[in-house]
């Protein structure tokens, strides 16, 4: 007799990933680059995507995928902010660590295909903005101008220092701001506030979608700053990922209202976020 295979597959258990590189962005964010094993599924995430990572035995969490490298390799910049984080921290270039997902549905790459794009994003609010901004690059032709705003509270806090400062830059049509909260010994570039900031770019509403990720103020600040210039609730784009935890509908813990954040983000343009109840 033929032996009975089961085909059913668990969405909650991990496939097993290994960590290939660690570069330390920041005093308290590193950027994990994982593989996955030879002969395993293919990753296939989309810009904006998140995927749950453990530390086997610890725990785990839901972070952004901050980039895809071809179908077997990813990238995620995590910020140490606890238990579980700190563990992550400590993890060496070899480790297995557990991988599933992806989860939620994304940037709209291609709704915004033919738009000029405008990137705003505050410490680590950059790793999920990176992917999209990555897309945009690897597709050039499909976009128009890009412009990318990026805020930390100081020169250490920038992540992805080499993109920011050497390799955007250089990219056809594209300009890139970057602002520190304070003065600093050293520190020879703009000082203030994203928001600020960007009013004082200005870039045009016309023909561009604005995507703003970082710190709630920032992003509350940020929305007022963009409604100001003349954006529409329908040319701006956030995402809610800070409050998935399962990311398949089952913990409860992305409720806003009704809504499931998880299941029907967590990206949502402004328009679709003004209709969720107050509390996102
Ligand atoms: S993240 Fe668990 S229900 Fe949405």
């Amino acid at each position: 007799m033929a032996e009975a295979k089961c085909t059913c597959s668990n969405p909650l258990v991990p496939g097993l990933v290994e960590v290939v590189n660690i570069i330390d962005e920041t005093p308290d964010v590193k950027t994990f680059y994982v593989r996955k094993p030879e002969g395993g599924v293919p990753f296939n995430v989309r810009p904006g995507q998140l995927a749950m990572v453990s530390v086997l035995p610890t725990g785990e969490g839901m972070f952004s995928v901050s980039w895809q490298e071809e179908n077997d390799h990813l990238e995620f910049a995590i910020r140490r902010v606890g238990l579980m984080t700190d563990e992550l921290h400590s993890v060496e270039v070899g480790q297995k660590l557990g991988v599933r997902g992806p989860y939620g549905n994304g940037f709209p790459v291609e709704e915004c295909k033919g738009q000029d794009m405008l990137f705003i994003a505050g410490g680590i609010g950059l790793a999920p903005l990176r992917s999209f901004i990555k897309y945009c690059f690897k597709h050039r032709e499909d976009y128009g101008k890009i412009t990318i705003l990026y805020g930390c509270r100081s020169y250490a806090d920038l992540c992805f220092k080499d993109e920011i400062f050497e390799t955007w830059p250089q990219m056809k049509d594209t300009e890139v701001y970057i602002t520190i909260d304070r003065e600093e010994a050293g520190w020879e570039g703009h000082v203030g506030f994203v928001p600020a900031y960007l009013e004082e770019i200005n870039p045009s509403p016309k023909g561009r979608v604005a995507v703003i990720c970082g710190p709630p103020i920032m992003i509350k600040l940020g929305l007022k700053s963009l409604e100001k210039m003349g954006y529409t609730d329908q040319q701006v784009i956030s995402t809610l990922e800070m409050r998935m935890k399962c990311g398949i509908g089952k913990c409860g813990r992305c409720n806003v209202g009704s809504e499931f954040i998880c299941l029907d983000g967590p990206v949502f343009t402004l328009e679709q976020l003004k209709k969720l109840p107050p509390e996102w």
